[in-house]
């Protein structure tokens, strides 16, 4: 069987937890298949799939929040917990549902769902007529011009071009994600690994938006630039991107 030293530690994290700071039965769990605002982490193979064993024993449930990662955008599957084997009792998600519109969902058992009607919920616009049409239509023109596809491959490129520049520049300390949700994450070196100071990451992210390249910035010191761009995104679109980040990293290395 194969083994993650990565993933056995923070399965000893979570059980610490559970174990110190937590009732004996618990409510539920919930995380991105994909850290999003954290700065795109990914977890180690099997970590998801265990923790959802652990919850499920304490009477948890499992909640993936897919407002960033859902709807085909890591390109290999439609909802990111696929990817990591296991079975949500509750999906929620916002942002590519609605393609700009201001939405959300859950999804959820039957079950759950019938839990609901116990106490009094009720949501002012929940339903909207107009929402429900942009979402049905969303999903279909997802389905038609085939982005989860564009996502792969193009995230693919995406991923395998900032590799090119993580390897040219000492500042590019790593390149990780999936799909079209990418994260370059700025050191002040290699060997080190420090992040790279607020100032200079300021400096490269305002010199690629006056190059016309939209940036987002994430992660625990703020040193990763996030890269989520619309799933309808062109070949020339990703080598621009690549090209302007080029020139500001370029620029921050000389001293400008
Ligand atoms: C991962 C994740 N979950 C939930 C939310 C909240 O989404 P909304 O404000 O659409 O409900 C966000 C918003 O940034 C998010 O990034």
């Amino acid at each position: 069987m194969e083994s993650c030293q990565a993933k056995d530690a923070y399965i000893g994290q979570l059980h610490t937890t559970l174990q110190s700071a937590v009732p004996s039965r618990v409510a539920g769990f919930i995380a991105e298949p994909i850290q999003g605002v954290n700065g795109i982490v990914q977890y180690p193979k099997g970590f998801l799939k265990e923790v959802q064993e652990i919850i499920r024993e304490r009477g948890g449930l499992y909640i993936s929040d897919e407002v960033q990662t859902g709807f085909g955008r890591l390109g290999s599957h439609y909802w990111g917990f696929q990817a990591h084997g296991v079975k949500p009792d509750i999906v929620t998600m916002a942002k590519g549902i609605g393609n700009g519109f201001p939405m959300g969902a859950v999804v959820t058992t039957p079950e759950i769902a019938a839990s609901l009607s116990v106490a009094m919920t009720f949501n002012t616009f929940g339903g909207n007529p107009l929402a429900c049409v942009i979402g049905s239509t969303v999903l279909e023109v997802i389905e038609a011009d085939g982005l989860m596809a564009n996502c792969e491959t193009l995230g693919t490129h995406l991923l395998l071009e900032l590799a090119n520049l993580r390897d040219e520049f000492e500042i590019v300390g790593d390149v990780r994600g999936k799909g079209l949700m990418v994260g370059v994450e700025m050191v002040q070196d290699k060997a080190s690994q420090k992040p790279l100071p607020a100032q200079k990451m300021n400096q490269i992210f305002e010199d690629c938006r006056e190059m016309g390249l939209l940036l987002g910035i994430g992660g625990m010191y703020g040193q990763t630039f996030r890269m989520n761009p619309p799933m309808c995104i062109s070949r020339q679109d990703i080598d621009f991107a690549v090209a302007v980040f080029r020139v500001a990293l370029q620029r921050q290395t000389r001293g400008r």
